[in-house]
């Protein structure tokens, strides 16, 4: 394999952080990272991770200053495999990973993290690969990685059968339609479910499974719909549909899998609450109690005025439609 930057000392990958409107939930094949149905996200600027490759340091893993645990080293694993067709214990690189926002709290931070480690080691290995190549590599990491790769609205494509596989599409870009997220943090610790493990036991457990399977097709093709039309009150309630649909099936999985606190519960009530007075705003939950709520630039200032009537937000971290990941080199 040619390396074409040997005598860079450091290479960055950049990636953001994303939110899936219309999310999956369940694998079709668990070892290869393929989910049951489609997504649809949003990237997420200012939620950054960043991957730094060190040359001259070899088999260093850090994340957030400390050593990687062997949960990471699996996920780490595949994406270098699948760049390098090597293990990552014979890497002759340092890897140093950094999040500006909560690990494993259900803000996607691994999305974000494998993301920017696919786009680093493309550009250590000289591979130039395409945006949707790095893409199917970033999903061997997590499936919500593969839509961290592209900036703006993106959609994952599934194909199944004896070669299945995975990546994401650009649907359009960051400038298409500016929305302003906020981010509402109402317990940054981590979660005691992951994604991955509580998936699995909702395709196993839960009877309402196959139905969402069933209807999150649907979803997906008429909240893509309304994106493109951008339809703010159609979105809207495909968002919702789509988010409670899947809280539905985790909270029928059993074990059970409420990932909600009361403060969850609090910021949806307020939100249903603008809406009613006229203020356009939307809500999302992933596997954690974090609240993002979607709306119209202009209206940010009244939701967090009115954000700051809640008990129990730990921080309301601003956000807007980001960038695709990228690299620096120096
Ligand atoms: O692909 P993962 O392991 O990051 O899981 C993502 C699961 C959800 O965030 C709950 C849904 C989604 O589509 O992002």
């Amino acid at each position: 394999m040619t390396i074409v930057c040997e005598d860079l000392k450091i290479i960055k990958g950049i990636a953001n952080s994303n939110i899936a409107l219309l999310k999956y939930w369940g694998k079709s094949d668990v070892m290869k990272n393929i989910p049951d149905m489609p997504s649809i996200s949003i990237n997420l600027a200012n939620l950054n991770s960043y991957v730094e490759l060190k040359t001259d340091i070899t088999k260093q893993l850090i994340l957030n200053d400390k050593p990687i645990d062997n949960h990471t080293y699996a996920r780490w694993n595949r994406v270098y495999k699948a760049i390098s067709s090597k293990e990552l214990n014979q890497i002759d690189l340092g890897i140093n990973a950094n999040n500006n926002f909560p690990t494993s709290a259900g803000l996607a931070s691994s999305a974000s993290g494998m993301a920017a480690m696919t786009v680093a080691l493309n550009q250590y290995y000289g591979l130039n690969l395409t945006m949707s190549e790095m893409s199917r590599v970033a999903s061997k990491g997590s499936a919500s990685a593969a839509r961290s790769i592209h900036g703006g609205f993106v959609e994952t494509v599934i194909s199944k059968g004896q070669s299945s596989d995975m990546h994401a599409e650009q649907l359009v870009d960051e400038n298409y339609w500016k929305l302003s997220i906020l981010i509402c943090v109402t317990d940054s610790s981590k979660k005691k479910v992951s994604s991955s493990e509580g998936m699995q036991l909702s395709k196993k457990t839960s009877e309402l499974y196959d139905s969402w399977v069933r209807l999150s097709k649907n979803i997906i093709s008429d909240g893509r719909q309304a994106l493109l039309a951008k339809d703010f009150e159609k979105l809207s309630f495909y968002t919702e549909l789509s988010c409670m649909c899947m809280h539905a099936v985790m909270m029928t999985t059993r074990p059970e899998l409420y990932y909600w606190n009361p403060t969850t519960l609090r910021i949806i009530t307020l939100a249903k609450e603008l809406r009613k007075k006229g203020i356009p705003v939307t809500f999302t939950i992933d596997a954690g109690p974090q609240v993002k709520l979607i709306t119209e630039p202009d209206f940010t200032k009244s939701i967090e005025d009115a954000l700051n009537e809640i008990d129990g937000i730990e921080k309301v971290i601003e956000s807007s439609i980001g960038e695709g990941a990228y690299c620096e080199s120096f």
